[in-house]
């Protein structure tokens, strides 16, 4: 049996959601008990250790990315964290576009549109076939662009992006690079440093098994001077314990995109199994991942099954995503052989092992999808 099982709460069947939810680890159920315990002993003044728990927070992101602690700062979520850096953007004349692509997640586009209101405007890349190649990107990456938008790992097909190349050539003319990590964070290994891009948004809750609400912000610290968030608050300030309301001075960390009042538990939870996730290793959950990955990708092709993500391994990110010509049925078929998995428009059904998972179970989603050509 894979020894891998017993350390986390697995929901019973075959779970394969990790792209959406990662299961929680063991280790993890038992940190909600110590923050109440010091709320339930301590009142307020349990404070100093809540925030030396988000400050690690920042350190296992840290030793998880190659990144230094005070460069992250916590976030609810991808989106928020996104606003709040496009609302940071010195305003550089005649460098009105800001660049996604057409795979990005949806709140992306949501979020990029709102910024038309502030004279912006919104450039979409289309993809080629539900890929990018680097020579395409260069063709957005013009002298009047502001900042370019690029998911690591796409959501539905998981297409992986040349990350490294598009931020080198965006430097050259000018342009502020943003990275979306979270469909790779814990499944795909990544150096902040290597890439230094401006800013990298993650969150917890997929592949590093930290449940909701702990999302990241990393900002680049040769940079960071540069950018100066609206939406801020006293946590956003050089000293929080200052209380002058006459003389904010942003923090010259990536603590400055921060806010009020930070909540305490996600990052709690969130910590323990990114420890977890650093304690097993990235690189051997890449390598379990897409040795899984790769015999549901030839099951599918044998079968003349349409696979949507790219088959190159090194293109690709933790899902397998495989098109129908009925995927509701297929779907329904799956869900009852107690098979966890979901469904996206024009990219069909997502498969995602995670470490936890084991031949055994992906011989049993093959033998399945052996049926459906
Ligand atoms: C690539 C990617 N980016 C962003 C998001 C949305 O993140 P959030 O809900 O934290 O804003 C998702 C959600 O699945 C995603 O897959």
């Amino acid at each position: 049996m894979n020894k891998y099982k017993q350390d986390f709460f697995l929901p019973q069947g075959t779970y394969l959601l990790n792209h959406s939810v990662g299961c929680l680890p063991c280790q993890t159920a038992r940190e909600k008990e110590d923050f109440f315990n010091l709320w339930k002993c301590q009142g307020g003044e349990a404070w100093d250790k809540w925030l030396l728990s988000i400050n690690e927070f920042g350190q296992s992101l840290a030793s998880l990315l190659n990144g230094s602690s005070e460069e992250f700062c916590p976030q609810t979520n991808i989106s928020s964290a996104v606003s709040k850096i496009l609302l940071s953007l010195p305003r550089r004349q005649s460098r009105e576009k800001l660049i996604i692509s057409e795979m990005d997640f949806p709140s992306i586009g949501f979020i990029m549109g709102q910024m038309e209101r502030l004279g912006y405007k919104l450039k979409i890349i289309p993809s080629e076939c539900g890929t990018f190649s680097l020579e395409r990107w260069k063709e957005y990456l013009t002298e009047d662009t502001q900042l370019v938008f690029i998911t690591h790992v796409i959501y539905g097909n998981s297409f992986m992006n040349p990350v490294r190349e598009i931020v080198e050539y965006a430097k050259k003319q000018g342009i502020f690079t943003l990275v979306d990590i979270a469909q790779s964070v814990g499944v795909v290994p990544i150096n902040l440093r290597a890439w230094n891009a401006d800013f990298v948004v993650g969150s917890s809750i997929k592949w590093l098994c930290g449940g909701p609400g702990a999302g990241f912000l990393w900002a680049n610290t040769e940079a960071i001077s540069q950018f100066c968030p609206l939406d801020v608050g006293w946590f956003s300030h050089e000293n929080p314990f200052e209380f002058d309301i006459a003389n904010f001075r942003y923090s010259n960390t990536a603590k400055r995109f921060w806010g009020g009042t930070p909540s305490v538990i996600p990052f709690v939870i969130a910590k323990s199994s990114i420890d977890m996730i650093n304690h097993i290793g990235v690189e051997k959950i890449r390598t379990h991942n897409q040795y899984l990955t790769e015999t549901l990708i030839q099951t599918a092709l044998a079968n003349n099954l349409t696979v949507k993500t790219p088959i190159s391994p090194p293109r690709r990110g933790g899902t397998v995503a495989i098109d129908f010509k009925k995927p509701q049925q297929v779907f329904e078929s799956f869900k009852q052989e107690n098979i966890f998995i979901d469904m996206r428009p024009g990219f069909g059904l997502r498969f995602s092992p995670h470490i936890y998972n084991d031949y055994e179970e992906i011989k049993k989603v093959s033998t399945l999808l052996k049926t459906h050509n």
